[in-house]
C-alpha cells in the first residue's frame, strides 16, 4: 500500500513536469510571434519535431492519461474535499484544463492524424483570431490555466527543497514572464494575420496549405468534440457519485478524534489526522498539501497511539531527521482507527523554513539572538475613556504596523503582549546580521508609527509614543507552550535585559535604547545617542546603552 502511494506520488510528479515542459516550451514557440510569422511557424518545426519524436510522444500521451487518472483518484480517496485555497484553486484549474483544450486538440492533432489538416500557425491563429475570435478568448484562458496550474504544481514541489527561497524572485519573475510573452506573441502574430486575412489570394493560399478538411469531415471533428466533454464530464461525475457511496457506506464506523484544546471532530474510516481538522475546521500546518514531506502537520499522540495505523518508511524517516519526540505523528500520514487525542505542534501559518527551524529548536536550543521589546507609552490614560471597540481597532491598527516593521527587518514577531511586542531576530542568522535587522525593525517601526498617527489625527487627542529596546545575546530558544498554544519563543537574560532596556526608555523620554552590545554588532554610529549604565534588576552588573529620541536618528547609517 505504501509502496503505490508512493509510486503514486512519484509518478504525478514525473507526469506533471513533462506536461510543464510541454506548456513551457509552447508558450515560448508562441512568444516568437513578437519576431515575425516566419520566426513563429521555424519555432513550430522545431516544436513538433521534439514533441512528435516516439518515445517523447508515448511519454507525453501517457502523462496526460496518468494524470487526470490520479487526479480521479485523489478525488475519489480524499475523506475531505476541504484543503488549503492554492490546492483547491490547483484542482479546479487542472479540472477545467480538458474542457478548455479539448477543441484544441481536436481542431489541430486529431484533425491532422483524421483528415490530414497541417495545422500551421498561420491557419489555427486565422482560425481563432478572425474566423472564431470565441475560440480566441477560450484558447487564451487555456494558455493561462495550463500555466497557473503547473506553477502551482510545481511551487509545491520545489519550496520544500533548501535552495528554492533563495531563486524564489527569480521563478515567481519566470512565472510572470514567460505568459506574457505567449500572450504578446499570439497578439502581434493575431494581428498580423488578421491584415494578411484582408487579401483574398494571401487567405485561399494559406487555407490551401493548411488542407483544410471538408465541411462533413469538420461536422464530424465537432461531434467528437462533444463526445469528449461528455464521456470526460460523465467520468468526473461518476468519481464523484462513487466519492459519495463509499462514504455514505463507511459513515456507520464513526471515530472521534478529540484535540488538546478538547475540541472533537467526528470522522469516518480512513480519514487522515489532517483530514479530520480540515473538516472540523481546526487550522492546522500543512505546507507540502499532505504529501508527507514537510513535517509541519506534526502532532503530538496525547492518548490512543495504539489506534493510529503504524509510521510507515517515509514517515518514520522524516520524523528521524527532524529529531521528533517520541509520541510524535505527521498528521497527514496517520489514520485513526479508534478515539485518539492529538495536538497540532506547529502554529497553523507555519512555514517550511519555520519546520526545519523548529526541528533544531525543538527540544531547546543555545542561540544567540537580538531581542526587541516595544510598547505605547501611556496606554492606560489613552484607553481610560474608549469604549472597548475602539481600544481594540486603534490596537489591531498599531499591532499591524509595528508586526510589518518588523517582518519587513526580517525579524519574527515572537507575541503581542497587553500593548507591547517582543520579536526575535536572527534565529536563521549571524548575531551581526540579527542586531542589524533589529535596529532596521525600530527605524520601520517608528516610520510606521508616524504614518499611523497622520492616519488617526482626528482620533488621537495626541499622537501614539513608543518605546523600544533592544539587546543581544544567548538565549534559550524552543517550542514552548501547549496544546494548540505552541510556539517557537525564547527565554533567559537577554530577554530580560531587552525588556528592561524598553522599560528604560520612560525614565529617558527617549524611543529607542540599544545596548551597547548591539551597537558594536549593527556597526552603527552612536554619537547621536546618549549612553547610560542600567543597572539590572536582581543584579550587580549594570548595561551599557545608547538612548535616541527618535529611532530614525539611525538611518542615514546604512543599515543593511
Ligand atoms: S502536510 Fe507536509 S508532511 Fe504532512
Amino acid at each position: 500500500m505504501i509502496a503505490y502511494q508512493r509510486l503514486i506520488v512519484r509518478t504525478r510528479l514525473v507526469s506533471g513536469l513533462i506536461l510543464f515542459a510541454y506548456v513551457l516550451t509552447h508558450d515560448l514557440n508562441h512568444s516568437l510571434g513578437l519576431i515575425s510569422l516566419p520566426a513563429l511557424e521555424a519555432g513550430r518545426l522545431v516544436f513538433l519535431d521534439f514533441w512528435h519524436f516516439l518515445p517523447i510522444r508515448f511519454a507525453f500521451y501517457l502523462s496526460i492519461a496518468l494524470h487526470i487518472l490520479i487526479a480521479f483518484q485523489t478525488i475519489y480517496q480524499r475523506r475531505s474535499l476541504r484543503m488549503p485555497a492554492s490546492d483547491m484553486l490547483q484542482l479546479l484549474l487542472g479540472l477545467a484544463l480538458p474542457l478548455l483544450l479539448v477543441l484544441h486538440v481536436i481542431g489541430t492533432v486529431v484533425a491532422n492524424s483524421l483528415f490530414g489538416l497541417h495545422a500551421t500557425y498561420s491557419y489555427v491563429i486565422w482560425t481563432i483570431w478572425v474566423a472564431q475570435p470565441t475560440y480566441g478568448v477560450i484558447q487564451t484562458s487555456a494558455l493561462l490555466v495550463a500555466w497557473w496550474h503547473g506553477c502551482i504544481g510545481l511551487r509545491g514541489w520545489l519550496r520544500l527543497k533548501t535552495w528554492y527561497p533563495d531563486w524564489r524572485d527569480l521563478f515567481f519573475a519566470l512565472a510572470l514572464l514567460v505568459p506574457v510573452l505567449a500572450l504578446l506573441g499570439f497578439a502581434t502574430a493575431g494581428r498580423e494575420i488578421s491584415q494578411l486575412s484582408q487579401q483574398p489570394q494571401w487567405q485561399a493560399a494559406m487555407l490551401a496549405a493548411a488542407t483544410v478538411p471538408s465541411a462533413d469531415a469538420i461536422a464530424e471533428l465537432y461531434r467528437l468534440r462533444d463526445l469528449t466533454v461528455a464521456v470526460y464530464l460523465v467520468a468526473l461525475l461518476a468519481v464523484l457519485a462513487a466519492r459519495w457511496i463509499r462514504q455514505w457506506w463507511e459513515r456507520s464506523g464513526a471515530i472521534v478524534v478529540t484535540y488538546g484544546d478538547g475540541h472533537q471532530v467526528i470522522v469516518q474510516p480512513g480519514t487522515t489526522l489532517l483530514e479530520a481538522s480540515r473538516i472540523g475546521g481546526i487550522p492546522h500546518a500543512s505546507v507540502c498539501g499532505g504529501r508527507g514531506r514537510c513535517s509541519t502537520c506534526r502532532v503530538r499522540v496525547i492518548s490512543g497511539a495504539d489506534q493510529l495505523t503504524a509510521p510507515h518508511e517515509q514517515e518514520a524517516a522524516l520524523l528521524t531527521r527532524i529529531g521528533a519526540a517520541p509520541g510524535t505523528r505527521l498528521a497527514c500520514q496517520t489514520v485513526p482507527k479508534g478515539a485518539v487525542t492529538i495536538a497540532p505542534l506547529l502554529p497553523p501559518l507555519a512555514t517550511s523554513r519555520a519546520a526545519l527551524s523548529h526541528a533544531k529548536q525543538h527540544h531547546g536550543q543555545e542561540m544567540e539572538i537580538a531581542v526587541l521589546f516595544a510598547d505605547i507609552r501611556g496606554f492606560t490614560q489613552l484607553s481610560e475613556h474608549r469604549l472597548p471597540y475602539d481600544v481594540v481597532f486603534l490596537l489591531n491598527r498599531y499591532f499591524r504596523a509595528m508586526g510589518e516593521a518588523i517582518s519587513g527587518a526580517d525579524g519574527r514577531v515572537d507575541k503581542f503582549i497587553g500593548d507591547g511586542v517582543m520579536a526575535l531576530f536572527g534565529l536563521e542568522g549571524s548575531p551581526e546580521e540579527a542586531c542589524r535587522q533589529a535596529v532596521r525593525a525600530a527605524i520601520n517601526m517608528s516610520k510606521n508609527l508616524e504614518q499611523l498617527n497622520q492616519s488617526l489625527h482626528h482620533d488621537l487627542k495626541e499622537p501614539l509614543r513608543i518605546g523600544i529596546g533592544i539587546h543581544v545575546g544567548p538565549t534559550i530558544v524552543g517550542e514552548m507552550g501547549f496544546a494548540g498554544a505552541q510556539a517557537v519563543t525564547a527565554i533567559g537574560d537577554t530577554v530580560n535585559t531587552a525588556s528592561r532596556l524598553e522599560s528604560a526608555t520612560k525614565e529617558f523620554g527617549c524611543q529607542l535604547l540599544v545596548s551597547q552590545r548591539v551597537a558594536d554588532l549593527a556597526g552603527i554610529r552612536v554619537d547621536a545617542g546618549n549612553r547610560h549604565d542600567l543597572p539590572l534588576r536582581g543584579r550587580s552588573e549594570t548595561v551599557a546603552a545608547y538612548a535616541f529620541s527618535d529611532a530614525t536618528d539611525l538611518q542615514t547609517q546604512e543599515i543593511q
